[in-house]
């Protein structure tokens, strides 16, 4: 190890230095989304992205239909009123702003995985934050991650979006509400790829010690 240490800093200062594409590792490690909460009239607790809980409630009730659970899902972000998803939001990282961190991932795979996550019309921050807080009927889905973390909450076609906690406890924000950072970082770093077309990698923060990463996962 004592070696290698320096000759691996050495490989990794060469591919900075020539351009080659780096993917830096997350800032934390990586934990399965912890989901809670209503999908499709169904209660469900589920570990997984967001995409495995929907298949996990489509395998147990048959009735559940994915597709038309999703257009209601943009039906009900289209009525969300957009300054309360506004609140709480920091500072932000586009991956071409600092040196390119990190891989991109196509915006259309991004944007199917903001559908899955938009479960309820308005949503709330952080429901556990505020315990005297009643938790309204239409934050429905909870997006949950250990302390210490970043939990993959959505992945599809190798694009997707973690969710990070430097905080001490567990957290879980409504999962619609994380998907409008994932909306923001679209607005503010998307980019043309060449062989790739519209991409985006970046990092949100929120004032209460955790973030929203987007950036290529393998899945
Ligand atoms: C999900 O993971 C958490 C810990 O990470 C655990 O406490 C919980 O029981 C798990 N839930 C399910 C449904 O497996």
């Amino acid at each position: 190890m004592v070696v290698l240490t320096p000759l691996l800093c050495l490989v990794g200062i060469f591919k900075l230095a020539i351009g080659v594409p780096v993917d830096a590792p997350l800032p934390l490690p990586i934990s399965d989304l912890v989901f809670r909460g209503e999908l499709g009239g169904h209660e469900v607790e589920f570990n997984g992205t967001i995409q495995e809980v929907y298949a996990q409630v489509a395998a147990t009730h048959p009735s559940f239909n994915t597709r038309s659970q999703l257009d209601t899902n943009i039906a009900l972000a289209a009525a969300s009123p957009i300054q309360i998803t506004k609140r709480n939001k920091a500072h932000h990282f586009c991956n071409q702003n600092i040196g390119k961190p990190w891989l991109p991932a196509k915006v259309t795979y991004i944007e199917d995985g903001i559908k899955y996550l938009s479960t309820s019309p308005y949503p709330l921050p952080h429901p556990p934050l505020y315990p005297d807080l009643t938790i309204p009927a239409e934050s429905k889905g909870k997006c949950g991650v250990q302390s210490g973390h970043c939990a993959r909450i959505s992945c599809s076609w190798d694009s997707a979006i973690f969710l990070c906690n430097d905080r001490l406890d567990f957290i879980e924000p409504s999962c619609a509400y994380l998907a409008s950072y994932a909306e923001d970082l679209i607005d503010w770093c998307k980019t043309e790829v060449s062989g790739m077309g519209s991409a985006v990698a970046g990092q949100l923060f929120d004032t209460d010690s955790y973030n929203v990463l987007v950036r290529y996962s393998n899945c």
